[in-house]
């Protein structure tokens, strides 16, 4: 029988606070910042999934490509009797590998996103009624405690999300998944690989605007959540290829000088014109860093897979 569990591993209200001490170290801090996570509120989310369907932003279709040709190799490498995917959104790709995974029990999606967990499994449950999915809200960035189920787990943190993260951070989140993992259990990581800039570029400043969109959409969500007064037309998109670090940036240009209050945290910000306020890091990653940043966590690198055009790559690590 089918059955489906939804669990918050934060109280309700960690989010409120995340959100409120995120604000406040990055607006009012030289240069400004924000964590991409506070994109993803319900519009985030559907907006998320038009970037998907863009000419321009090639990773969504590289990585199913890659997905579709290796799902059985996958499968075969690693035979999971639990899927874990870190920031399932719509569990769109996800699909192929449960399609793939033969003796699957149960499917683990874990989101920030309550309105994209709930939406994928329904869909999902309706396909799948033998399968048991528990969907986890949680931030994965913050540590993860997974319900008891059969292994091996098959944890995928597919799409690039990796990339969102500093180098840094990115070390402490693997060693995390790491702690996770038991002997025979495997990690399936999506990462977008360095190319020409302008195929970068493109792909997160669309000609329809959408990915503007969706970038001024954070303002949204601080307006509501903390009732700030943003204008988001008071902002340009600004997506910028940094070759020194490798990663894509995303940021929000003041169109002018101007001072936005956040109410619910007593805060005035100052912009001076053209100053600018960075929204994501997407970092582009090689095989060798892949390599090495793994590594770096206890895990080695055991199949490295790309997409006929060589754009993105899914790695496996089977446990030790
Ligand atoms: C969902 C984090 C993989 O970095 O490419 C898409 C988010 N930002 N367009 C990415 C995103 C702008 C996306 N990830």
């Amino acid at each position: 029988m089918s059955s489906f569990r939804l669990t918050r591993t934060l109280p309700v209200d960690a989010t409120g606070a995340d959100l409120r001490a995120d604000v406040r170290q990055g607006l009012g801090h030289n240069p400004k910042s924000l964590p991409p996570k506070w994109f993803y509120d319900a519009r985030g989310s559907e907006l998320f999934e038009e970037i998907t369907r863009l000419p321009e932003y090639y990773p969504t279709r590289a990585e199913r490509e890659i997905l579709h040709d290796r799902a059985g190799e996958i499968a075969a490498a690693c035979g999971a009797r639990t899927l874990v995917e870190l920031g399932s959104g719509s569990s769109e790709k996800t699909r192929i590998l449960l399609d793939a995974l033969p003796g699957l029990h149960s499917y683990l999606p874990v989101d920030v996103s309550e309105s994209a967990l709930t939406l994928a499994a329904g869909a999902l449950l309706a396909e799948r009624p033998s399968l048991s999915v528990h969907a986890l809200i949680a931030d994965f960035t913050r540590g993860l405690a997974l319900p008891d189920t059969p292994g091996p787990r098959l944890v995928a943190f597919l799409g690039g999300t990796l990339g969102n993260l500093l180098p840094g951070e990115r070390n402490v989140f693997l060693k995390s998944v790491r702690s996770l993992l038991r002997a025979d259990d495997c990690l399936l990581l999506g990462t977008d690989l360095v190319k020409d800039e302008a195929t970068l570029v493109a792909a997160y400043d669309d000609a329809a605007g959408v990915t503007a969109t969706f970038n001024k959409n954070v303002l949204n969500v601080l307006n509501r959540e903390l009732d700030a007064d943003f204008d988001p037309d008071d902002f340009a998109h600004v997506a910028r290829w940094d070759r020194e670090h490798e990663w894509i940036e995303m940021r929000l240009r003041a169109r002018s000088a101007l001072t936005v209050k956040v109410r619910e945290l007593d805060l005035a910000v100052t912009f001076e014109k053209d100053e600018e306020l960075r929204t994501e890091v997407s970092a582009k990653f090689r095989e060798q860093g892949v390599r090495e940043e793994l590594g770096a966590a206890g895990m080695e690198l055991s199949h490295w897979w790309t997409d006929r055009a060589g754009r993105f790559a899914l790695s496996l690590s089977i446990m030790a």
